[in-house]
């Protein structure tokens, strides 16, 4: 009985995937995000994987078809004309054969990568599409040390929150308070077209992250220039504990196949940032947090993203007291891990990444933690996120407190999630 609703919720997923796949890239989901993302098509190639292999492979060679020459892979590939989403190519204007945006997001490729080679039942063909994949992979990790890095403190800083993927969070406010407004153009949203505004950032927050672009914009998106001159670098921990995790993974992959300095480079990054980390640990808080590079203050906001470093190799004794933490956090919330702690005022368990669930999020911390021993709170982690799709479908986030869901339905990463979730229950 049991496997029959499994298999049954599998085909259900595989069904979300097939709808938004466009051949050689899929889209997050239909009308709020018509175009390629970044961290979306390298976890959803997890799930393409569970039926086609082949496909899944395509997914990430497509978006790395469009990797910059200075090794940056954008965050939005505008793969075809449609204009349901703002900012589209108009506004970023970024000059490249296919448009793209002009900021990246957080490098999963090295973990997907590895993941996909590893489990791949075709060695031959994983072996010949990772080899081509791993220099280009190198490139970005590369470009991310040498461009947010510049004194070579060992962390990567983000210059707008989009680059997180955590687009709003309660991380940034502090920051934002520093980027103006004085000289935005004139603009119209499409976001609360296709979902309910109380759930979307702000107009103050939108005017913020537009204000942002077209700085970037005027300084020809000359990578070398933007990090110094943005009024917003913060270097995230979740976001560092991805690359981080990917640096890894990437050298153990690039031993496997033969390529050593490939394997070395990437090692020396991973140690690196692992002792950098360090210095983002809050005792208060039990778990990271982010660093306001601008003023060189430690962030007081406990989000998800002080969590995620459990994804990467840090030291023990930190992975168990974040899973304490995640304990505590399971105490007031029906569905775990909110993207934010319940204790915080400025929680929000609606709005967009200041309070909600989201899949993706869950399966890189319980894929830490059980990798580290921690398989109870890993598996609990689990158990919400699958009982979280069986009340709510297929959303793109959802309310901790009640599981009702949120933002765009028929989600690619988060069907692609479920497939994972299913399979490693099994
Ligand atoms: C939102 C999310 C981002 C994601 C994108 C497409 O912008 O914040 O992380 O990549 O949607 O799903």
């Amino acid at each position: 009985m049991i496997s029959l609703a499994v298999n049954e919720t599998i085909a259900r997923a595989v069904e979300v995937l097939r709808e938004n796949d466009h051949g050689d890239y899929t889209i997050p989901t239909k009308g709020l995000y018509p175009f390629q993302w970044n961290w979306d098509s390298c976890l959803t190639a997890l799930g393409l994987a569970h039926y086609d292999e082949a496909r899944a492979w395509t997914e990430i060679e497509t978006l790395f078809a469009h990797q910059w020459p200075d090794g940056m892979v954008p965050h939005i590939v505008f793969h075809v004309l449609n204009d349901s989403y703002f900012p589209g190519p108009e506004i970023w204007r970024t000059n490249r054969p296919t448009a793209t945006s002009g900021i990246t997001q957080p490098a999963v490729a090295g973990f997907a990568v590895r993941r996909l080679f590893d489990r791949a039942k075709d060695k031959e063909l994983a072996a010949e599409r990772a080899r081509a994949l791993l220099p280009k992979i190198d490139a970005w990790h590369r470009w991310f040390y040498e461009n947010r890095d510049p004194r070579g403190e060992g962390l990567v800083a983000i210059i707008h929150p989009w680059e997180s993927g955590r687009d709003n969070s309660i991380d940034w406010d502090d920051a934002f308070e520093r980027v103006p407004t004085e000289g935005v153009e004139a603009y119209t949203r499409r976001d609360t077209l296709h979902a309910d505004p109380a759930h979307r950032p702000t107009k103050a927050q939108y005017d913020r992250y537009l204000w942002l672009l077209q700085h970037f914009r005027a300084l020809g998106w000359d990578n070398a220039k933007l990090h110094d001159a943005s009024p917003f670098q913060i270097v995230d921990p979740g976001f560092n504990a991805i690359l981080i995790r990917s640096a890894a993974d990437l050298a153990d992959l690039a031993e496997t196949l033969g390529e050593m300095e490939i394997a070395k480079a990437n090692r020396a990054r991973a140690e690196k940032g692992l002792l950098a980390m360090e210095r983002l640990w809050s005792d208060a808080h039990g778990q990271y947090l982010c660093l306001d590079r601008v003023i060189g203050k430690l962030v007081d906001s406990a989000s998800v993203g002080g969590i995620l470093p459990v994804f990467s190799a840090i030291p023990k004794p930190r992975i168990a007291a974040i899973a304490a933490t995640i304990e505590r956090i399971a105490g007031k919330a029906r569905y775990i891990v909110p993207s934010h702690d319940l204790d915080d005022p400025r929680f929000d368990a609606k709005r967009y990444w200041r309070g909600p669930v989201w899949l993706v999020v869950n399966y890189m911390i319980a894929d830490g933690l059980a990798a580290s021993g921690h398989t109870q709170v890993a598996q609990r982690i689990t158990r919400s996120s699958v009982d979280l799709i069986a009340e709510s479908g297929f959303a793109e986030y959802y309310d901790p407190l009640s599981g009702e869901p949120l933002g765009g339905g028929r989600f690619t990463w988060t069907a692609a999630m479920v497939i994972e979730f299913l399979k490693s229950e099994r």
